[in-house]
């Protein structure tokens, strides 16, 4: 027998509390926008840029979001800004952890800098699993049935000409959803990995020097799919639909236009 409640099971965002780190920018910013839309009872952005987080923290309402000054790569404010959230909101739901950085240089195997490989996996793994870590914690002491999306890249699958550091940081991220979805399992919390291909967005503009129209004609080769050109919100669309579904857990879902390399 079918049960064809969709509404039901899909049941959107009604009355949750989100936190979306990196929410003040790009994707993080589309995605706290589109969970608001979408019924959040609060969305919690979680970033370093003070002032941008405000402005878009008070452009969506401050009824409806917040914004918390957080480096993820402290567990210190990682564990008192998800603390803060129950605090203040009663619950989390759903956590976004989707701060991530590019290294300043191209990062080429036998050029690596280690400084800037440090302060990269210092954010990007070890910010993303304090972030999933305390998020846990949180819903499994609330006993609320959450969902976790990390924000991984088509690098978590794929080798590049540079950014090595980057690569090897999104296997990493992936290695983490994966083990975190088997074990988080049993509480009923689900875990999930978003894979963008390259996009415009401050983290490439700024890095490139480059217009968004510009960056766009670059990345258009890196689809297979022609025609379309990704943006934040098809990322935020995939991260909605990861933080609604009821049954997906443990799953890498790309968001690449066929990645072409
Ligand atoms: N833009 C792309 O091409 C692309 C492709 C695949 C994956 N991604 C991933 O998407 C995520 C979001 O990137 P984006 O493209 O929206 O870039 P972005 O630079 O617009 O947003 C990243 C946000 O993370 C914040 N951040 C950086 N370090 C932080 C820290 N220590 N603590 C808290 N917040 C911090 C930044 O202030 C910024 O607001 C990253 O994990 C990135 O690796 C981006």
């Amino acid at each position: 027998m079918t049960d064809d409640s969709s509404a039901v099971r899909y049941n959107g965002l009604q009355g949750k509390v989100a936190i979306v780190t990196g929410g003040a920018s790009g994707i993080g910013e589309a995605t706290a926008r589109l969970f608001a839309q979408h019924g959040t009872r609060m969305v919690v952005i979680a970033d370093i840029q003070d002032q941008l987080g405000q402005q878009v923290a008070t452009s969506i309402g401050i009824d409806k979001c917040n914004y918390i000054h957080c480096d993820v790569a402290d567990e210190h404010q990682v564990k008192s800004m998800v603390e803060s959230t129950v605090q203040k909101h009663g619950q989390l739901d759903i956590m976004f952890s989707n701060a991530g950085i590019l290294s300043p240089s191209d990062q080429i195997v036998h050029e690596l800098d280690f400084s800037q490989f440090d302060r990269l996996f210092a954010i990007n793994v070890r910010g993303m699993a304090l972030c999933v870590k305390h998020a846990a914690r949180a819903m499994v002491e609330g006993r609320v049935r959450g969902s976790i999306v990390c924000t991984g890249s088509v690098a978590a699958s794929h080798g590049g000409k540079m950014r090595t550091d980057y690569c090897m940081s999104k296997h990493a991220v992936l290695g983490l959803v994966r083990s975190a979805s088997v074990q988080l399992g049993v509480h009923g919390i689900r875990v999930n990995c978003v894979s963008p291909n390259a996009l415009a967005t401050p983290l490439t503009t700024h890095k490139l020097g480059k217009s968004v129209e510009e960056i766009e004609k670059v990345y258009e080769t890196f689809a297979r799919l022609k025609g379309s050109v990704l943006n934040v919100k098809d990322v935020a669309d995939a991260v909605l639909f990861l933080a609604c579904n009821e049954f997906v857990s443990g799953h890498d879902l790309l968001v690449d236009g066929s990645f072409a390399g």
